[in-house]
Order: structure tokens, then sequence, then C-alpha cells
């Protein structure tokens, strides 16, 4: 098969020595091939050549590339070489399908990559479904139909009764909410997608390595993002944060302070103060994600920005991660004057969510059920946390280090830099275990060198030897590193 011609890519170098950098053509070609220029299936520059041309090392270019696939922008061919990705099917020839396309790029959401089925999950975030209340969920959902006060209707805000008792569990937390703050979302990512759309000033900081669903839909939305630096093993370099904010000057700015997703990592209550003054001083709102809240019975109580920094803070939370991740209910506090503008957003996209699984979730809190869910839940996820930490303590090499997050559903792990995680990834697909790979965690080159690690989601047995033969790989891999 002969090759096609590549196309010529330049790159404006903006590093020391005027020396073009991976993030260089990470950005630039995305920018090129987001505007257009570079056009889908137009192959790409081998490495070598561009290795040769900016006088880079391979694995630098390589690097670009890998990110870039990784956002779903080029695709590498067997044999044939790099090219820009391909319109996915179904909108090539259809005209008023391409902006959705090009935000489809915009946002780099990756496809779905489908695990195979008996492959054991530490990628996981979700509860295991047998920790369930499958019966009581059933009970409620009999009971709500069998009402005969049923409303057939829906309110674009969410039901009021399930309004009303999350409002009450959140004053339990310190916070001050008025139920007719409460806005009912299809899980925390619609209350994402609508604070997004809201702003007028269409750039948001995040924390790097963030929740990468927010990245997509952020960038998805044609927002400006900047990456506010994360490491789950020092404390936050608030100095280089507020250099950042101020340069930058977002409108937005969304954290997950609490067992933050991907690292784990929580902040001080300093640092949580820190970030209210500057939200003051610059300007900037705060969008508060609470995802791993009730999760692990020893979880201290952590204060959250909402309860210190009251209605500037955006709060969101769902129970994906603690009841039912198909429910999809999710929810965010706004405030008087935010209120209106995110209510408008969800009517703009759904004219409202399923009031009838919003009066399930509603008879689920008032029988008392979720509390003593949670009660049951938490000493299950306990034992899973606690014999997760024994098995790494265990087995792990000595260059391995772990965060230790006290709550939500993961921990991360950090490898030694020479450790090729997708190499490890392979290996361990081979055994039938899927770790995720963390790109989509990331602006540009990862700052760390390691993965997520789920331990409510498997069985303690299962996750034990699991994550037995993770640190064996490990192991192998480490040595052949240093051989
Ligand atoms: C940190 C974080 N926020 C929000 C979401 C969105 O979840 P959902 O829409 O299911 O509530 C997720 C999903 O994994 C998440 O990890």
């Amino acid at each position: 098969m002969s090759r096609s011609p590549f196309v010529a890519v330049n790159f404006q170098p903006t590093g020391a020595l005027g020396r073009v950098t991976q993030d260089d053509i990470i950005r630039q070609m995305a920018a090129e091939i987001q505007a257009g220029r570079l056009r889908p299936n137009m192959r790409l520059p081998p490495v070598r050549t561009l290795e040769e041309r900016f006088g880079i090392s391979k694995n630098t270019v390589q690097a670009a590339y890998d990110e870039l696939a990784a956002r779903g922008l080029v695709e590498s061919r067997a044999r044939l070489g790099m090219f820009v990705a391909a319109v996915p099917e179904g909108n090539v020839s259809v005209p008023m399908f391409q902006a959705s396309s090009a935000q489809l790029r915009a946002s780099g959401l990756p496809s779905v990559q489908a695990v195979p089925s008996d492959h054991v999950r530490l990628d996981m975030v979700f509860i295991d479904w047998k920790l369930l209340p499958r019966e009581q969920i059933a009970d409620c959902m009999r009971s709500v139909l069998a009402n005969p006060g049923l409303r057939p209707l829906y309110d674009g805000q969410g039901h009021a009764g399930l309004r009303a008792k999350i409002a009450a569990r959140l004053s339990h937390r310190g916070m001050d909410v008025d139920p007719d703050d409460v806005i009912l979302t299809g899980g925390s990512q619609q209350a994402l997608d609508m604070v997004a759309r809201s702003l007028q000033h269409r750039v948001i900081a995040t924390e790097n390595p963030v929740y990468s669903h927010a990245r997509y839909l952020f960038a998805g939305l044609g927002c400006q993002l900047v990456p506010l630096t994360l490491n789950p093993f020092q404390s936050i370099d608030l100095a280089e944060w507020e250099e950042t904010l101020r340069e930058t000057r977002p409108a937005l700015v969304y954290v997950i302070p609490h067992f933050q997703n991907p690292t784990g990592y929580s902040y001080s209550t300093s640092e949580l103060e820190r970030l209210l003054e500057l939200s003051e001083e610059l300007g900037f709102a705060i969008l508060e994600d609470d995802w791993g809240s009730d999760m692990l019975s020893g979880s201290e109580f952590r204060p959250t920005l909402r309860a210190l920094g009251g209605s500037n803070v955006l709060y969101v939370n769902s129970f994906t991660k603690k009841l039912l991740p198909s429910l999809r209910l999710g929810y965010i506090v706004a405030s008087k004057a935010t209120r209106e503008a995110l209510v408008a957003a969800k009517r703009l996209a759904t004219l409202g969510n399923p009031e009838f699984l919003e009066a399930v979730l509603f008879e689920f809190m008032d029988r008392g059920y979720y509390d003593s869910h949670l009660a049951r839940m938490n000493a299950e996820l306990d034992l899973r946390y606690s014999a997760c930490l024994s098995v790494l303590r265990e087995t792990m090499p000595p260059e391995v280090r772990f965060s230790l997050p006290g709550g939500g559903p993961t921990l991360w792990l950090e490898l030694p830099s020479q450790v090729n995680l997708r190499q490890l990834s392979e290996r361990l697909s081979a055994q039938r275990i899927a770790i995720q790979m963390t790109h989509g965690h990331f602006y540009g080159k990862p700052h760390l060198d390691g993965f997520r690690v789920g331990y409510a989601y498997n069985e303690p047995h299962v996750m034990r030897e699991a994550v037995a033969r993770v640190a064996a790989e490990l192991r192998q891999l480490v040595l052949q590193g240093e051989g």
C-alpha cells in the first residue's frame, strides 16, 4: 500500500532557546484542526520528520500525538501513519451537522471504549451494584405509581418535596440553603453544563488534573480553560494559583475540594479560605463539585466552600455515586441571583427532568431508607477501603506512592516515572484487569505518573488479588526500566 503525502505543519516555538515544546505541538495542531485548516483524513508529518525538523526528541513528538489522539483529533493508522481523525460517520455529508462535529472535536471527548465484561474494574468510581437497596427502591416506585395524587406534570426546577429534603440535609452540613435555590438536574453533569452555558465571559479555571468530562464539556461549549496545578502529595501552591488567576481572569473556578477526582486530594481549611478570598478579590464565581461526600463512614466532617463562602459558591452533588448511577439524579444549589438563569438553562435543554424518579427518591428519603442505606453502604466501603490500603502497603514496590483520601470512591496511585502506563495497562488487560488511562485528566503533559484506583466497586478479595497483580507487573516494569 503506498503512503499518501503528508502536510507540512509549522509551529510557533515557546520553549527555551526557541525550541518547539510538546505543548506547542498539542495546542497549535489542535487549533489548526479545530479551525478546519487541517482537514479530516489529511496525513500528518511522521514523528521522525518532526523530530529532525524541530530538533526535539522522538518521545516529545510521540507524547504530543498521543495526547491529540486521546482528544480524538488525530488517529494513527497501521502502516500508513498519523492522520487528522476522520469525521464521525453520519456527520460527513450532512452540512447542518458540521457545527456539532466541530463541537465534538473541540471537546476532545473520546469515543466510548468498552471494557470486556470479564475484566476486574479497578477504574470504576461507582459503588457495587450488589450494595444497592433494590427492593426498597422497587417499593418506593410501586408506592409512587399507586398514589392517586401522582402529578402527571413536572416542574422545570424539579420536585419541590425532594428539593426541600436536599436543602434540609445540606443544612445539617452547615450550609444555609433555601429549597427555592435547589435545582434538580440530570446528574451533576447537567449542573456543570447549565453553569457553563450561563457564563457571559467564557473562561473557566479548573484543577489539573481535572475530572475529565468537565474538561470535555467546557471545551465543547467553546470555553477557554485555565489549568491550576494540583498534586495530591503536596499542599496547593496558592501563590502560583493566584498569579495564574490574576493573569487569566476566569469568570468561574471549578473545583472538587473534597476527595478530588482523580487524585483523592482534599483541600485544607486554609486553602478553602484563600480560594474564597481570591474569588472576592478577583471577582470569579466558584463551582464546588462535592462528588465524594457521604462515602466512607470515617470521612471527617469537611466544611464546604458553600458553607464558608455562602451564596457566591454554586454547589453541586448527585446520587450517582451513593445510590444508583442510572437514576441520573443530581442537583445544584444556586442563589437568588443565579437561580433564574440556571433554571432557564435547564428548561431550554430538557423542559424538565423525570419528576417521576424524583418522586421515587423523595419517597426513599422520606421513609428513612436513604440514611439506612448510607450507613450500610459505608460500613462496607470502610472494609473495602482498608482492604485496598493494606494490599497496597503489603505488595507495592517502595517507589510507588498513593494518596490517602479517607473519603470518596478513589485514590491516586503514583508510579515511578520510568513505568509506561500504556504498557502496564496492556499487560494488565491480558490478565483481565482494567485500569484507567489518565491523559483525559491532564492539560498537556501530565505532571503525575499514575492512575486512579476505585475501591468501592469490587469485593475486598477481588480487589486484593487485582491490586497484587498490578504490584507484580509494576515490579517487573521497574526492574526492566533499571536494567
Ligand atoms: C467529579 C465528578 N463530578 C461530576 C460527575 C458527573 O456525575 P453525575 O452526572 O453522574 O452526577 C462525575 C462523574 O463521574 C465526577 O466524577
